[in-house]
């Protein structure tokens, strides 16, 4: 009999499950309240997807260009997200971050510096002016250095190499989590008033992805799980520019700021072909001015913003159309040229970890040569459904910032909003934890048999005699979602591919993992699976739900933007019966002030901002 009482039991105020820049970040802020904090990690400390956001993080700061402003940065996210942002969680975005930037600054990130002695800045997709601040390019690495350096003196308790099973509930609140260390095999509960998640996203449900090992979706699947909704989960970014050569490494990200310090892409004919694939529509909102759209569209090189810098959702359709069309790389990518555009030193100086990179990975010197590049599934707009001020689900006591939540980036994130997202909402996140403690005037309870349950479903998986083998279902997921569920795609498609999920999911039902307890991968993989595939289910299940074509989710059965669905939001919940359901839900009405920002001209724009300094 399994006796509670023999388990490891720890309480804190706030567990925070994932340990990157967002969890990071939201651990600092309930620590800094006077919230005992528990921050649990199935990796080792800072090994996060964070650091591979490596050309910089998005702030206003208008140190390199000073029309920069938080109102341009919002209207670049919204016209970015094809305008199916959550309004206020842009707003917030665009307002804070410039203060989380400098914070960390204080913090001790060293970032690289103009020659007035400021944080440097840089172009990319999408971005009005140079915005991304930068430390070369490791900006991620620099991030997550520095927020653990400080996070360690803040008196977080840290779980390393532990992972989240499920949470626990006291009626609709929550009251704790059961993990598992992952090398003895036993369980650990966790006693809690709130929980953050902070898992980041769910790349490893695709064969093609910059995500690593840890990216299973956890956050969604335990969110949905305990009756959280999960939005706009159709919104899955393929990055433009993975390595697609040679094979160990496909989808190894190639930092955006190869293209913002310059580098263009060719076809195998030598061709830039990004000047044919300008949207008319993008020219005259994105150019500076009118002529300046006119000299991209008509293929001017000389044009102040290489159309390389376009959103990644439109180069990555790109790539993918010259390698269909039989003008690809050998290996089935674009080239990436930046040594016929920068000098060596350049090179070395701006993109050291790029040098390094493809002189081991792929035994080619990016100063003398181009580079294979082609897109690589690299970050989820969809996730847990939260209140942009508080960053709660509708669960009570359960809470969500980074990638793992939804809303922020609307169809299609913009390059450098994630590290400054994940900043301005670990934050946001922290408060809101420390306002709903105090407001709690009971300490939920938990309950014997909810974690009786969650450690039968997962010891069920070693104890079957027989049973199907963890590591070949995930092959079959990621072969299924890499060409259903991909770049383009269609009903028939989308369709097959939940037909195919609906088979996973059956043989998941008698998944077996050989061995015992201790240190074994093959049970952490068949527990990271069920998460994959409930990430994988809403992802397809939304992208057959969203008739139209909007930024990241591309259907050529119904191409472009239809007005009525920038109503709706596709919503994912767990119905009463077990089943997911998939809904279309009105969104909110826009705040008129930030919409009337949003649509502005941008020479009406810069002059309101002009009139105000
Ligand atoms: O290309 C990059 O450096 C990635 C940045 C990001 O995803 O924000």
């Amino acid at each position: 009999m399994l006796d509670i009482a023999d388990i490891q039991t720890i309480e804190h105020d706030v567990i925070i499950i994932g340990a990157g820049g967002a969890g990071l970040r939201a651990a600092i802020e309930c620590s800094k309240r006077g919230l005992s904090t528990g921050l649990v990690c199935k990796s080792l400390l800072g090994k996060a997807h964070t650091v591979m956001a490596e050309g910089g993080v998005a702030a206003a700061l208008g140190n390199v260009d000073n029309r920069d402003h938080w109102k341009v940065h919002f209207r670049d996210t919204m016209r970015g997200g094809k305008f199916l942002n959550a309004w206020r969680m842009a707003e917030l975005h665009a307002k804070q971050a410039p203060d989380r930037v400098r914070e960390l600054e204080e913090w001790g990130a060293v970032f690289d510096r103009t020659n007035k002695g400021l944080i440097n800045q840089r172009n990319f997709g999408g971005h009005r002016y140079p915005r991304l601040a930068h430390v070369g390019d490791r900006t991620g690495l620099e991030i997550i250095r520095t927020l653990q350096d400080y996070g360690v003196h803040q008196g977080i308790e840290i779980y390393m190499e532990c992972t989240g099973l499920d949470l626990i509930k006291d009626g609709d609140k929550i009251s704790g989590m059961v993990a598992m260390w992952r090398d003895s095999g036993q369980f650990i509960i966790f006693k809690t008033g709130a929980v953050i998640m902070a898992t980041g996203g769910g790349g490893k449900a695709w064969k093609v992805t910059s995500n690593s090992w840890e990216y299973t979706g956890d956050g969604h699947a335990m969110a949905y799980e305990a009756g959280a909704e999960l939005i706009d989960m159709e919104f899955t970014q393929f990055h433009p520019t993975g390595m697609v050569w040679p094979p160990s490494v496909h989808g190894t990200l190639v930092t955006e700021g190869v293209r913002g310090e310059g580098g263009i892409l060719l076809n195998s004919e030598g061709r830039r072909f990004m000047f044919d694939n300008i949207p008319k529509r993008f020219a005259s909102e994105t150019a500076d001015t009118e002529e300046e759209a006119g000299r991209w569209l008509a293929g001017d090189k000389n044009a102040r913003r290489p159309p390389e810098l376009l959103t990644r959702d439109v180069v990555a359709r790109a790539i993918r159309k010259e390698v269909k069309a039989g003008r690809g790389s050998p290996h089935g990518g674009a080239f990436l040229d930046i040594a016929n555009q920068r000098s060596e030193e350049d090179i070395k100086k701006k993109l050291p970890s790029m040098y390094h990179q493809f002189k081991v990975l792929a035994e080619l010197d990016i100063t003398k040569d181009v580079m294979e590049v082609g897109p690589t599934l690299h970050y989820m707009m969809g996730g847990i459904r939260v209140d942009a001020d508080t960053q709660m689900s509708r669960i009570p006591g359960l809470f969500a910032c980074g990638e793992c939540s939804g809303g922020m980036h609307g169809a299609n994130r913009l390059g450098g909003n994630s590290l400054s997202d994940l900043l301005v909402f670990g934050k946001l996140a922290g408060e809101g934890v420390s306002d709903y403690i105090k407001k709690l005037n009971q300490k939920p309870q938990i309950d014997e048999d909810q974690i009786k349950f969650i450690i039968r479903n997962a010891t069920v998986i070693l104890n079957r005699e027989s049973g199907e083998n963890p590591y070949l279902l995930h092959e079959k997921l990621v072969e299924n979602m890499q060409n259903s569920v991909g770049i383009v795609r269609t009903e028939e498609l989308l369709s097959k591919g939940i037909t195919k999920l609906e088979d996973l999911k059956l043989s998941y039902k008698n998944i077996k993992a050989s061995g015992a307890s201790q240190y074994n991968p093959g049970w952490h993989e068949a527990l990271a699976l069920r998460n994959l595939i409930i990430t994988a289910e809403s992802v397809a299940k939304s992208a057959l739900m969203r008739e139209e074509s909007r930024g990241a989710h591309t259907r050529v059965d119904f191409p472009g933007e239809k007005d009525d669905w920038l109503e709706y939001n596709v919503v994912i919940s767990k119905n009463e019966i077990g089943e997911m359901q998939t809904n279309k839900v009105p969104r909110e009405k826009p705040d008129k002030e930030l919409q009337r920002i949003a649509n502005l001209s941008m020479e009406s724009l810069e002059n309101e901002i002009f009139s105000e300094k």
